[in-house]
């Protein structure tokens, strides 16, 4: 038997983290092994690359090197946490992976895009399932702005950038629709949880 791998998407601000641990305290009352994880970052070395695309924002990088960025972290944390812990019968549960770097590099050049699918498919991992949390771009980018951190690259590019983000999230949600679920995250975190949890139950994990 083998362990499954969920992942949250969508803006900055959506309520992505909030929904993950309210999931992982469902996870503990089950007794269900989890593993709780985020990108960019979930090893030392993913975190390192982590600080210098968020933070430290003085390269002046093209959004196709940006893209080789996130995909170095993302094989790194594949090779050393999420696919052992699958190996290891465990539940992944990942804050954003493969489809933001799709939306938020691929968006902005279709060489990106390439590059970042090209390297993807020697990674070889995709979630079961992955849950697009939806919302209204102007309250995510509010919530976000108000929360205190300093990894305020993308969300400073402005609400304009926010609802390209949503578009493109949406459409990738409609290209796979098999994998993406999407929840309307305009509610109160309790019914978002709900949904969320009925959707896990039915396919059983
Ligand atoms: P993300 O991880 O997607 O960036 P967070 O979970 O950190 O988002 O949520 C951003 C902010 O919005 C936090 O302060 C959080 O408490 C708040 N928040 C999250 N979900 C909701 C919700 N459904 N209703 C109101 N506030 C929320
Ligand atoms: P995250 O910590 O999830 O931020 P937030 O809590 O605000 O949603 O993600 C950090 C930022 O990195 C976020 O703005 C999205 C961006 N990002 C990419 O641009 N490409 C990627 O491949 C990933 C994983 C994240």
């Amino acid at each position: 038997m083998k362990g499954s791998f969920i992942s949250f998407e969508g803006i900055d601000g959506c309520g992505k983290s909030t929904q993950i641990d309210l999931l992982a305290k469902y996870f503990t009352t089950q007794n269900k092994n989890f593993v709780k994880t985020e990108e960019p970052g979930g090893t030392l070395g993913s975190n390192e690359i982590r600080k210098i695309l968020l933070r430290e924002n003085n390269f002046q990088w093209s959004v196709e090197t940006e893209t080789l960025l996130f995909m170095a972290a993302r094989n790194d944390h594949v090779e050393k946490v999420i696919k052992p812990a699958i190996e290891d019968n465990k539940i992944v549960i990942c804050d954003r992976f493969m489809d933001s770097t799709i939306v938020y590099q691929g968006m902005r050049s279709p060489q990106a895009r390439k590059l970042g699918l090209m390297l993807f498919e020697q990674i070889g991992i995709n979630p079961d399932i992955t849950f697009l949390i939806d919302m209204d771009p102007e309250v995510a980018l509010n919530r976000a702005l108000n929360r205190a951190n300093n990894e305020d690259r993308f969300e400073n590019y402005g609400i304009n950038f926010q609802y390209q983000l949503r578009k493109n999230f949406l459409n990738i949600a409609h290209q796979h629709s098999e994998r993406i679920k999407i929840i309307d995250g305009n509610r109160s975190k309790e019914n978002v949880a709900a949904q969320i949890i009925e959707s896990i139950n039915n396919i059983d994990l």
